[in-house]
């Protein structure tokens, strides 16, 4: 059967909001490392760039990439000149026929964004790099291998993949383990559900430890996000968030992955943006009460009590002892960090548990934030 090409047509409503959630997910990454002091320079790659653009001239994922890095008042551009910093963009897409459009849309958008450009000198111009290779490939050259290695360099890995292939084991750990590289990924998984026992899938993805509830198929995405934090070595702080995406009876999901607080705390608030209920689907996952019907309630969605109520728990079993353990602990489920803030306040009002040191409600910025211990009572 031919494949059908994601560009050659109008991109459907399900793909629309993938490319929106690659969107803000890289608005929110991009300026931190534009203003970060440390980082000398900033790697953008697109290892499954695709033409461009759909059918109908709606940006495909390289050229919302550059519209980002841009900035919708060119703030971007200031800044990395100001800095003297560099970036660079690497568009990867094995198709020879879409690589040649991909040039031609690179192309066109520089050329367009020139046409209207104050400044003197784009930072761009001499930035975008385009290739042909197949993904394989360029997890094995060797100087990509440098660049990810480099701890003064940051990396921003897209990985639009068609299924769920070329996310091995190999290509997961390889990311997690690189410094200062956050990625993010498509995976097909309903697709890996229906086919779990077919050997071609079990080449690529250990189906055994995926144990999905047959009665829950909103919750398959889930599994398989859970099946790659499985695969972080135990002693990694490390943070993993997922969400899902529901096109007609399948399920589709992105994967996001990051070594540090502040990149996970920026992707989960996109998530919850797109979803208030849950944080993780466009489909209702945990079955709460609709918008607009009588009990809808957006202050007490199913994931955010789960959340309270295991939290309280560990705060009340000794396992959380600090305000930066719970804030983490909260993260790592992938709610909003201000869930933790709301436990204590309740503990302390309930009279179950004391601050030690200076009680702060802050919540964000967990990197920074100071550090009190909770004295359970
Ligand atoms: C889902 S599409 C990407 C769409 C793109 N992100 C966009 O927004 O338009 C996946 C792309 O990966 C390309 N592709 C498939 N296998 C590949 C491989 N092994 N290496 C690199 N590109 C590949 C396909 O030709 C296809 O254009």
């Amino acid at each position: 059967m031919a494949k059908i090409d994601i560009n050659k047509q109008p991109f459907h409503e399900a793909t629309m909001l993938k490319l929106d959630i690659f969107r803000r997910c890289f608005r929110e990454w991009f300026p931190v490392f534009v203003h970060h002091p440390g980082v000398k320079q900033i790697f953008i790659y697109d290892m499954f760039a695709g033409s461009g653009t759909d059918s109908e001239g709606n940006p495909g994922s390289p050229i919302i990439l550059l519209e980002e890095a841009r900035g919708n008042e060119r703030q971007h551009c200031l800044a990395l000149t100001k800095n003297n910093k560099y970036v660079a963009f690497g568009f990867n897409e094995k198709e020879t026929e879409k690589k040649e459009l991909l040039d031609k849309a690179k192309d066109e958008f520089l050329l367009k964004c020139k046409s209207n450009c104050p400044l003197g000198k784009c930072v761009f111009s001499n930035a975008i790099f385009c290739r042909d290779s197949s993904f394989e490939e360029i997890m094995r050259n060797e100087q990509f291998g440098r660049i990810l290695a480099n701890k003064s360099y940051a990396k921003f890995v897209l990985l639009d993949q068609y299924g769920f292939s070329q996310i091995t084991k190999t290509v997961f750990l390889k990311l997690v383990t690189s410094p200062l590289t956050d990625f993010i990924f498509f995976i097909s998984s309903s697709f890996i559900k229906r086919f779990r026992d077919v050997e071609a899938v079990k080449a690529y993805i250990d189906t055994n430890k995926l144990d999905f509830e047959e009665t829950k198929p909103k919750e398959c995405h889930r599994i398989i996000a859970d099946y790659f934090r499985d695969l972080i070595p135990a002693d990694k702080e490390y943070y993993i968030h997922h969400f899902t995406i529901q096109k007609g009876t399948n399920y589709y999901g992105l994967i996001f992955g990051t070594s540090h607080t502040l990149g996970m705390e920026k992707f989960v608030k996109v998530c919850w943006l797109e979803d208030e209920n849950s944080g993780e689907s466009n489909c209702n996952i945990d079955n709460d009460f609709e918008k607009d019907s009588l009990f809808y309630d957006p202050i007490n969605t199913t994931k955010k009590i789960k959340i309270k109520e295991e939290l309280e728990q560990l705060i009340l079993n000794g396992k959380i002892e600090s305000n930066v353990e719970g804030l983490k602990w909260a993260l790592s489920r992938g709610g909003e960090p201000k869930l933790f803030v709301e436990v204590v306040n309740s503990l302390i009002a309930q009279k179950k548990a004391v601050i030690q040191g200076k009680f702060n409600k802050q919540s964000s910025n967990i990197h920074r934030v100071d550090e009190y211990k909770i004295e359970v009572l």
